[in-house]
């Protein structure tokens, strides 16, 4: 699976928002990440940036003026419209908005989008009362049932000083939201695939748990990937320092039992598994109600009881069923054996005494083991990689 951005076309609209300096930065991350950007900016936008500003990061024209001779769109108004793979306007002021809800085609952007028939995303950025209003609610609700994609606004401090909903979002979540709407007709369309990710935690008492070293990097990488091949994408996620990624479905969870109850629940009409969570095997056998004070004894000991095995408790034929061996020694032999022990169609084994690779890091190195004995041995390679690697082994169990 390549980069699902490489070589796309995204016409990038950008308007006048002083929310305008983000798209800077998002049109640098959609150039290294070599997508072909075609920036479109209102005369709104001109205020705040200069087309030099994007060119000179796109190493592409940036249109401004339909009219202007030396535009492209002078010769062909829809061209942009017709090459975009996706169109993102971001910032979307709330002016703009109003005019692709009343359908208007005044200037390069909004003929833009009036022709094309690619996806079209919508990132608003307005203060908070601008974005309340009932006539930008009503615009942007009209927007969203023609399948546009309204991405945002996020809460937080805005520009105006107030503090509320009206924040264009962050670059990296449009562009996941980017990948996801690239992504919707991939070979996962149709799918559901539920990702079990981060670490449990068991409570001793309210204060303290026992817990691992997982930090949900590779299952929401998993879940991630899956979004961005048309799958609907389900996590269930014990706490992590994370971000719930965009257009995945979170479960949040804390223990080991109540992620059982909760990938039990989200697999019943699910394809697929992976369970990418590090999982407690023990717990305490109770969990005292205040906290446990220092006292004058020396030593404290907690009796712990074996958790229940959550692939055990899932009997459906038809699920794909993925795992994650994380060994520290004897690394083919332990995987096989959980491959074998828990009924799963794939395992994915990593060495987590490698120092390139591991719970923390964004990348990992895994052999992939499956049913017929067959040892598939990855490079280092992102976990988003990783990810579509397994989703590779998935699809083709799944079209089988
Ligand atoms: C400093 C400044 C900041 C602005 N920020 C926003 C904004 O974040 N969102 C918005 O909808 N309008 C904002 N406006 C108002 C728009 O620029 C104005 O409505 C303009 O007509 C938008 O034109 P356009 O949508 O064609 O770019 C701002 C105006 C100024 C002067």
């Amino acid at each position: 699976m390549p980069n699902p951005l490489e070589n796309r076309q995204i016409a990038l609209g950008v308007t006048g928002s002083i929310a305008c300096f983000k798209s800077v930065d998002l049109a640098s991350k959609l150039t290294q990440q070599r997508a072909l950007v075609d920036v479109i900016m209102t005369r709104g936008a001109l205020k705040f940036l200069t087309p030099l500003t994007f060119s000179s990061i796109t190493h592409r024209d940036v249109v401004t003026d339909i009219f202007a001779p030396s535009s492209e769109l002078s010769m062909d108004h829809v061209a942009l419209a017709q090459r975009a793979d996706v169109v993102l306007i971001a910032p979307a002021t709330a002016n703009a908005i109003a005019k692709l809800a009343h359908g208007l085609a005044d200037d390069a952007l909004t003929t833009t989008v009036l022709a094309t028939t690619a996806p079209v995303i919508v990132a608003p950025a307005m203060d908070a009362h601008m974005f309340d209003n009932p006539a930008t609610q009503e615009n942007v609700r009209k927007l969203e049932s023609r399948g546009i994609v309204v991405a945002g606004p996020a809460e937080g401090r805005l520009a105006s000083g107030l503090t509320g909903k009206g924040r264009m979002l962050e670059p990296a979540e449009l562009i996941a939201h980017l990948r996801m709407v690239l992504g919707r007709h991939g070979d996962l369309e149709g799918r559901k695939v539920v990702v079990s990710a981060g670490g449990t935690q068991e409570p001793i008492d309210p204060v303290r748990v026992i817990t691992n070293r997982s930090s949900g990097k590779m299952g929401f990488a998993v879940a991630e990937a899956a979004r961005d091949r048309g799958a609907t994408a389900l996590v269930v996620s014990a706490p992590t320092a994370l971000p719930d990624p965009v257009g995945v479905h979170v479960v949040h969870v804390e223990t080991a039992l109540q992620m059982r109850d909760a990938v039990v629940h989200a697999c019943a009409d699910a394809d697929a598994l992976v369970m990418a969570a590090a999982v407690a095997d023990w717990r305490p056998v109770s969990q005292a109600t205040s906290k446990v004070k220092k006292g004058a004894s020396e030593s404290w000991s907690v009796e712990l009881t074996k958790n229940p095995d959550i692939l055990a408790a899932i009997n459906h034929e038809r699920l794909v069923k993925v795992g994650f061996a994380a060994e520290s020694e004897e690394l083919l032999a332990n995987a096989r054996s959980k491959l074998i022990g828990k009924g799963l169609d794939l395992i994915a084994a990593n060495d987590i005494t490698a120092s390139d690779g591991g719970f923390a890091s964004d990348d990992n190195r895994v052999l992939l083991l499956d049913k017929a004995g067959a040892v598939e041995e990855l490079p280092l390679m992102s976990k988003y990689e990783v990810g579509n690697r397994i989703l590779d082994r998935v699809v083709a169990l799944l079209t089988r």
